[in-house]
């Protein structure tokens, strides 16, 4: 089928204060357009938003770099429990799991879950499911993550969130990161989805839930997509996905919505970032952190946020 509009799509790896050494940042740069460019040529041959945003989110996943499924953090507990979410913008269906174990791509849980009379499953119901697919068991484990517990632990836990991503110069540093992957896809139909995936805030308690499962932190209609990265208990009192979509599904242009949003988290003195995408094809970001590691592709060429420190609080193009 001849498509109708020109795609777009936006990706981000996580937000949270400066890659420590341009070799971090090229590695970083190097794997977001890697994703951008696969999963733009699949957009331009006609694949769903729905579908780029699955395949986008699996490569992001499977990058040890990234806070999602392989290379997550470790819980308080040195365990890997992760969360993920699917939007169709289109059906304005959401679906998740959370805190699922020993799985490799929890975003293709969340893709099965679109078409379940249960949509949102926490960790147990996550491992009946992932039993019942005979999903393969998976150890997401990472030799950099186990180390940065180790330090962590060896530290009595005095850091409140692990690194944003796995680089060796991330682990030895002291800085505190929010890892977590998102994709926001417009299809050739004009048509817009939205998924997140993470391994959470790394040493949090057992049970704590991620936003990356909630509306509040991925969030879709017909009108507008946005993923969320950040401190998940900010993004929560935010509502912040949930808010931007709603306030464009409203008639409000997706720069104002993200700049009024950001505007209030940055006087609420939240820690986040977020990527958009609206029905018309515009695209925005945002963070109140010190960096967000976004990429895009508006129809011409890739771009990326990771070294966008204007002192703004929105991009938009
Ligand atoms: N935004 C990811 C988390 O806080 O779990």
């Amino acid at each position: 089928m001849k498509l109708q509009v020109q795609p777009k799509l936006i990706i981000h790896g996580g937000a949270g204060s400066s890659l420590q050494g341009k070799g971090g940042l090229e590695t970083v740069r190097r794997s977001l357009h890697a994703v951008i460019e696969e999963v733009y040529s699949l957009l331009v041959t006609g694949v769903s938003a729905s579908e780029a945003v699955v395949r986008g989110c699996q490569m992001l996943e499977d990058n040890p770099h990234f806070n999602a499924g392989t290379g997550s953090v470790l819980q308080s507990d040195a365990q890997i429990r992760m969360s993920a979410s699917l939007m169709d913008g289109t059906s304005r269906r959401f679906s998740g799991v959370i805190n699922v174990s020993r799985v490799k791509n929890p975003i293709e849980m969340a893709l099965f879950l679109q078409n379940s009379p249960d949509r949102v499953l926490s960790d147990f119901g996550s491992a009946e499911l992932a039993r019942e697919l005979q999903v393969p068991s998976y150890n997401p484990l990472t030799d950099l993550r186990l180390k940065e517990w180790i330090q962590e632990r060896d530290d009595n836990f005095k850091r409140t969130m692990a690194g944003v991503v796995a680089e060796p110069e991330m682990a030895e540093s002291s800085n505190a990161g929010r890892g977590t992957i998102g994709v926001v896809a417009l299809d050739g139909y004009g048509k817009l989805a939205a998924g997140t995936s993470t391994g959470g805030k790394g040493f949090e308690r057992i049970g704590r839930v991620s936003d990356s499962a909630m509306p509040a932190g991925n969030y879709a209609t017909s009108y507008a997509g946005v993923s969320c990265t950040g401190i998940g208990e900010d993004i929560i009192d935010e509502c912040l996905a949930a808010k931007i979509v709603i306030r464009v599904s409203d008639g409000m242009s997706l720069q104002k919505a993200m700049l009024r949003s950001f505007t209030e988290a940055s006087k609420n003195e939240r820690d986040l970032g977020a990527i958009a995408l609206d029905a018309t094809g515009a695209i925005s970001y945002g963070k109140t952190s010190e960096i967000l590691l976004a990429a895009y592709h508006n129809g011409d060429t890739i771009g990326d946020t990771l070294e966008w420190n204007d002192g703004e609080l929105i991009g938009y193009c």
